[in-house]
Protein backbone atom coordinates (compact mmCIF):
# COMPACT_ATOMS: atom_id res chain seq x y z
CA UNK A 1 0.00 0.00 0.00
CA UNK A 2 1.31 3.28 -0.62
CA UNK A 3 2.25 5.85 1.78
CA UNK A 4 -0.71 7.85 2.92
CA UNK A 5 1.98 10.58 5.20
CA UNK A 6 0.15 11.98 8.35
CA UNK A 7 -2.67 13.24 6.85
CA UNK A 8 -3.53 9.86 5.38
CA UNK A 9 -2.59 7.85 8.20
CA UNK A 10 -1.61 9.68 10.75
CA UNK A 11 0.99 8.06 13.59
CA UNK A 12 2.97 8.39 16.61
CA UNK A 13 3.51 11.82 18.05
CA UNK A 14 3.71 13.38 14.80
CA UNK A 15 0.52 12.12 13.52
CA UNK A 16 -1.12 13.54 17.24
CA UNK A 17 0.33 17.14 15.80
CA UNK A 18 -1.21 16.66 12.17
CA UNK A 19 -4.33 16.18 14.18
CA UNK A 20 -4.34 19.26 16.01
CA UNK A 21 -3.93 20.94 12.86
CA UNK A 22 -7.05 19.08 11.13
CA UNK A 23 -8.85 20.46 14.14
CA UNK A 24 -7.58 23.96 13.62
CA UNK A 25 -7.82 24.23 9.95
CA UNK A 26 -11.16 22.00 9.40
CA UNK A 27 -13.64 23.23 11.76
CA UNK A 28 -15.93 24.95 8.72
CA UNK A 29 -16.08 21.49 7.09
CA UNK A 30 -16.51 19.83 10.26
CA UNK A 31 -20.13 22.09 11.42
CA UNK A 32 -21.77 22.44 7.91
CA UNK A 33 -21.31 18.74 7.18
CA UNK A 34 -22.94 18.15 10.33
CA UNK A 35 -25.24 20.54 9.70
CA UNK A 36 -26.33 19.21 6.44
CA UNK A 37 -26.78 15.93 7.98
CA UNK A 38 -30.15 17.09 9.96
CA UNK A 39 -29.53 14.64 12.90
CA UNK A 40 -32.06 13.33 14.49
CA UNK A 41 -31.84 12.29 18.25
CA UNK A 42 -32.60 8.42 17.76
CA UNK A 43 -29.82 8.42 13.97
CA UNK A 44 -27.49 5.81 13.75
CA UNK A 45 -25.03 7.66 12.00
CA UNK A 46 -21.35 6.07 10.78
CA UNK A 47 -18.54 8.53 10.65
CA UNK A 48 -15.10 7.33 8.27
CA UNK A 49 -11.78 8.58 8.64
CA UNK A 50 -12.89 10.57 12.11
CA UNK A 51 -9.22 12.05 12.86
CA UNK A 52 -9.05 13.39 16.61
CA UNK A 53 -12.98 13.05 16.92
CA UNK A 54 -14.36 16.79 16.90
CA UNK A 55 -16.75 16.65 14.13
CA UNK A 56 -17.96 13.17 16.35
CA UNK A 57 -18.23 15.64 19.16
CA UNK A 58 -20.65 17.87 17.10
CA UNK A 59 -22.72 14.63 16.44
CA UNK A 60 -23.34 13.26 19.49
CA UNK A 61 -24.26 16.53 20.94
CA UNK A 62 -27.72 15.93 18.59
CA UNK A 63 -28.10 12.26 19.24
CA UNK A 64 -30.05 11.04 22.30
CA UNK A 65 -31.16 7.22 21.45
CA UNK A 66 -29.77 6.37 18.96
CA UNK A 67 -25.38 6.33 18.28
CA UNK A 68 -22.41 7.22 16.64
CA UNK A 69 -20.31 4.76 15.17
CA UNK A 70 -16.78 5.62 13.83
CA UNK A 71 -14.21 4.15 11.85
CA UNK A 72 -10.54 4.94 11.16
CA UNK A 73 -7.33 2.87 9.76
CA UNK A 74 -5.02 4.82 12.57
CA UNK A 75 -4.50 3.60 15.69
CA UNK A 76 -3.16 6.93 16.70
CA UNK A 77 -6.36 8.89 15.55
CA UNK A 78 -8.43 5.67 17.88
CA UNK A 79 -6.31 7.05 20.68
CA UNK A 80 -6.51 10.56 20.65
CA UNK A 81 -10.49 10.50 19.46
CA UNK A 82 -11.44 7.53 22.34
CA UNK A 83 -9.86 10.44 25.17
CA UNK A 84 -11.79 13.16 23.69
CA UNK A 85 -15.21 11.09 23.02
CA UNK A 86 -14.93 9.23 26.70
CA UNK A 87 -17.86 11.24 28.03
CA UNK A 88 -19.62 10.23 25.16
CA UNK A 89 -18.67 6.65 25.12
CA UNK A 90 -19.35 6.22 27.96
CA UNK A 91 -22.42 7.17 27.89
CA UNK A 92 -23.01 4.46 24.82
CA UNK A 93 -23.32 7.31 22.73
CA UNK A 94 -20.31 7.13 20.47
CA UNK A 95 -18.59 4.04 19.44
CA UNK A 96 -15.05 3.97 17.88
CA UNK A 97 -13.14 0.95 15.64
CA UNK A 98 -10.11 0.69 13.93
CA UNK A 99 -10.96 -0.10 10.13
CA UNK A 100 -10.95 0.76 6.64
CA UNK A 101 -13.25 2.53 4.41
CA UNK A 102 -12.82 0.17 1.94
CA UNK A 103 -14.58 -2.63 3.93
CA UNK A 104 -16.95 -2.34 6.51
CA UNK A 105 -17.64 -4.51 9.10
CA UNK A 106 -21.44 -3.57 9.28
CA UNK A 107 -24.43 -5.59 8.07
CA UNK A 108 -26.41 -3.87 4.54
CA UNK A 109 -28.70 -0.88 5.79
CA UNK A 110 -27.16 -0.48 8.89
CA UNK A 111 -27.14 3.46 9.41
CA UNK A 112 -29.65 6.49 8.78
CA UNK A 113 -26.85 8.35 8.29
CA UNK A 114 -23.04 8.09 6.83
CA UNK A 115 -20.39 11.18 6.93
CA UNK A 116 -16.61 11.18 5.68
CA UNK A 117 -14.87 14.47 5.52
CA UNK A 118 -11.36 15.13 4.17
CA UNK A 119 -10.80 10.96 3.53
CA UNK A 120 -12.07 10.58 0.10
CA UNK A 121 -8.47 11.53 -1.19
CA UNK A 122 -6.86 8.54 0.44
CA UNK A 123 -9.29 5.97 -1.09
CA UNK A 124 -7.43 3.86 -3.96
CA UNK A 125 -10.73 2.88 -5.16
CA UNK A 126 -13.28 5.72 -4.10
CA UNK A 127 -16.19 3.83 -6.07
CA UNK A 128 -15.83 1.21 -4.44
CA UNK A 129 -15.81 2.10 -1.10
CA UNK A 130 -18.43 4.75 -2.01
CA UNK A 131 -20.55 1.73 -2.91
CA UNK A 132 -19.49 0.33 1.00
CA UNK A 133 -21.20 3.07 2.26
CA UNK A 134 -24.09 2.63 0.22
CA UNK A 135 -24.61 -1.09 1.60
CA UNK A 136 -24.82 -0.41 4.55
CA UNK A 137 -26.96 3.19 4.75
CA UNK A 138 -30.50 2.23 5.17
CA UNK A 139 -33.38 3.02 2.60
CA UNK A 140 -33.80 6.54 1.90
CA UNK A 141 -30.55 6.96 4.08
CA UNK A 142 -28.08 10.18 3.75
CA UNK A 143 -24.49 9.92 2.79
CA UNK A 144 -22.62 13.56 2.95
CA UNK A 145 -18.97 13.32 1.75
CA UNK A 146 -16.62 16.94 2.35
CA UNK A 147 -13.98 17.99 0.71
CA UNK A 148 -11.28 20.73 0.24
CA UNK A 149 -11.43 22.16 -3.22
CA UNK A 150 -8.48 24.03 -4.96
CA UNK A 151 -5.82 23.30 -7.54
CA UNK A 152 -3.39 21.05 -6.14
CA UNK A 153 -2.53 17.60 -7.66
CA UNK A 154 -4.92 15.57 -5.57
CA UNK A 155 -8.15 18.09 -5.79
CA UNK A 156 -7.61 17.84 -10.17
CA UNK A 157 -9.11 14.32 -9.04
CA UNK A 158 -10.88 14.37 -6.11
CA UNK A 159 -13.16 17.23 -7.22
CA UNK A 160 -16.78 17.93 -6.38
CA UNK A 161 -18.34 16.88 -9.71
CA UNK A 162 -16.26 13.79 -9.66
CA UNK A 163 -17.69 12.87 -6.20
CA UNK A 164 -21.13 13.51 -7.57
CA UNK A 165 -20.37 11.16 -10.67
CA UNK A 166 -19.26 8.33 -8.23
CA UNK A 167 -21.75 8.60 -5.93
CA UNK A 168 -24.87 8.40 -9.08
CA UNK A 169 -22.64 5.66 -9.86
CA UNK A 170 -23.10 3.59 -7.06
CA UNK A 171 -27.03 4.47 -7.01
CA UNK A 172 -27.17 7.61 -5.00
CA UNK A 173 -30.39 9.88 -5.84
CA UNK A 174 -31.24 13.92 -5.90
CA UNK A 175 -26.74 14.00 -5.24
CA UNK A 176 -26.48 17.80 -4.69
CA UNK A 177 -23.38 20.06 -4.14
CA UNK A 178 -23.25 22.82 -1.29
CA UNK A 179 -19.95 24.74 -2.00
CA UNK A 180 -18.59 26.67 1.14
CA UNK A 181 -15.37 29.32 1.66
CA UNK A 182 -13.72 31.56 -0.01
CA UNK A 183 -10.30 32.05 -1.58
CA UNK A 184 -7.63 30.19 -0.26
CA UNK A 185 -10.07 27.68 1.92
CA UNK A 186 -12.94 26.58 -0.35
CA UNK A 187 -14.46 23.00 0.33
CA UNK A 188 -18.07 21.42 -1.27
CA UNK A 189 -20.22 19.25 0.85
CA UNK A 190 -21.56 16.41 -1.43
CA UNK A 191 -24.89 15.08 -0.31
CA UNK A 192 -27.08 12.09 -1.89
CA UNK A 193 -29.41 10.03 -0.31
CA UNK A 194 -30.64 5.91 -0.71
C1 LIG B 1 -7.08 14.39 6.70
S1 LIG B 1 -7.66 13.38 8.02
C2 LIG B 1 -9.27 14.10 8.35
C3 LIG B 1 -9.76 13.81 9.73
C4 LIG B 1 -11.13 14.41 10.10
N1 LIG B 1 -12.19 13.79 9.33
C5 LIG B 1 -11.15 15.89 9.91
O1 LIG B 1 -11.87 16.39 9.03
O2 LIG B 1 -10.46 16.59 10.65
C6 LIG B 1 -8.08 11.84 7.25
C7 LIG B 1 -8.47 10.77 8.24
O3 LIG B 1 -9.01 9.66 7.49
C8 LIG B 1 -8.41 8.46 7.92
N2 LIG B 1 -8.43 7.55 6.76
C9 LIG B 1 -7.83 7.73 5.56
N3 LIG B 1 -8.08 6.70 4.74
C10 LIG B 1 -8.86 5.84 5.43
C11 LIG B 1 -9.45 4.58 5.13
N4 LIG B 1 -9.27 4.00 3.93
N5 LIG B 1 -10.20 3.97 6.06
C12 LIG B 1 -10.36 4.55 7.30
N6 LIG B 1 -9.82 5.73 7.65
C13 LIG B 1 -9.09 6.38 6.73
C14 LIG B 1 -7.02 8.87 8.39
O4 LIG B 1 -6.46 7.94 9.29
C15 LIG B 1 -7.29 10.24 9.02
O5 LIG B 1 -7.64 10.13 10.39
Amino acid sequence: MADLGQFGKPKGPLGKFFGWMMDRYNKLEHVETIKSLDLQPDDRVLEIGYGTGQAMILSAEKIHDGKIVGVDHSITMFEVASRKNNNWIDRGIVELHVGDAESLDFSQSSFDKVYSIHCIYFWTQPESNLQEIYRVLKDKGTAVIAIRTGKGEVYQKFTDTNVKKWMENCGFKNVTIRRLGKRKHKASVIMGEK
